[in-house]
């Protein structure tokens, strides 16, 4: 019997937090180290927060006990409203905002990037790339060494940014305003593993054509940043393949590859790479794949937002962001 896709969708408006708690829970669900593991993270912030002095615990953000990914949040509620229809973006800034003001009818507006305390807390999320380093065959010993300068490297960063800046102006407004950053980006290291694994093929050309089957990459194609080899030719043997490059905040050391290299890891599909990990990752002779970065991202916040529309919450895309809907 034919189904309309409308049949599997049911009105169940939510409110932001709602929305907020599903995507963290989704993002465990599809994390690297499993619903548990992501939990048994969090019991040991909980030890080590009672540890603490009293006046240390004031000045500890209890959030951190609560949400594993601290690059992803609700940073203004202006009305708490059952959300109908969302503004949906990659990069969300005081001009998009001004755009959810200008519709009129946006009720929540939804950034991936990092925001407000999100951006100032992107480091915080990076941890999860020593697990995924791991979970590819890297002793975890040396995947925390190695991180440990990046990570710090990353929240100097990000320290300078003007991180209210849009929360500022939804504030102004009266707009309410979230993001998910790492649920967001799990969901696509997750899908594009299962995807990747269920196919077989040899060459690093074959991976890219497979790659391009999906829809946020076919449609990047159009203005040509699809799928591409960046170290590597469509020549080379795969060899194994690691999705190491999906998720975790923003891109690990580029020491990594040769650890990477020797735990037999050929091949690395990521979103982006800067010129000095791509050096690195030559010199290691892995082979980089980008996927590309808008794209990926779509790609995870699509799986999000596919729950979202199951609900009867529309959803507008804006500032990057290619809407694709799996409902079937
Ligand atoms: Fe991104």
């Amino acid at each position: 019997m034919f189904l309309s896709s409308s049949v599997h969708k049911f009105l169940s408006f939510m409110k932001i937090q709602e929305i907020h708690n599903l995507f963290t829970k989704m993002g465990m669900d599809a994390d690297f180290r499993g619903k548990d593991g992501v939990q048994k993270l969090l019991n040991h912030k909980k030890s080590k927060f009672q540890k603490l002095s009293l006046k240390e615990q004031e000045e500890f953000d209890k959030e951190a006990l609560e949400n594993p990914y601290l690059d992803s949040g609700v940073y203004n509620i202006a009305d708490d409203k059952e959300i109908k229809k969302v503004l949906v973006g990659i990069d969300i800034g005081p001009e998009e905002i001004l755009i959810a003001k200008e519709l009129g009818d946006i009720d929540l507006v939804i950034a991936h990037h990092p925001i407000g305390k999100g951006l100032a807390q992107l480091a915080d999320v990076m941890d999860l790339q020593c697990d995924v380093y791991n979970f590819y065959g890297v002793p975890i010993n040396i995947a925390e060494g190695l991180m440990r300068e990046r990570i710090s490297e990353v929240a100097r960063g990000v320290n300078a940014a003007n991180h209210q800046r849009t929360v500022d102006a939804a504030r102004i407004m009266g707009v309410n305003l979230m993001n998910s950053h790492t649920s967001s980006d799990n969901m696509a290291a997750h899908f594009l593993k299962t995807f990747v694994e269920g196919k077989k093929f040899e060459r690093v050309g074959d991976l890219v054509s497979v790659l391009k089957e999906i829809p946020e990459y076919k449609e990047a194609m159009k203005i040509g940043v699809g799928p591409k080899i960046f170290t590597g030719s469509t020549e080379n043997r795969c060899g194994k393949i690691a999705l190491s490059e999906i998720t975790g905040g923003t891109e690990g050391s580029p020491k990594l590859y040769e650890r990477i290299a020797n735990a037999g890891i050929g091949t690395v599909v990521g979103m982006h790479i800067s010129e000095e990990h791509k050096k690195e990752a030559e010199a290691a002779h892995i082979n980089i794949v980008i996927a590309g970065h808008m794209s990926s991202d779509s790609l995870g916040m699509n799986l999000l937002m596919d729950e979202l529309e199951k609900r009867g919450i529309e959803v507008v895309a804006c500032s990057g962001f290619t809407r694709f809907s799996r409902i079937t």
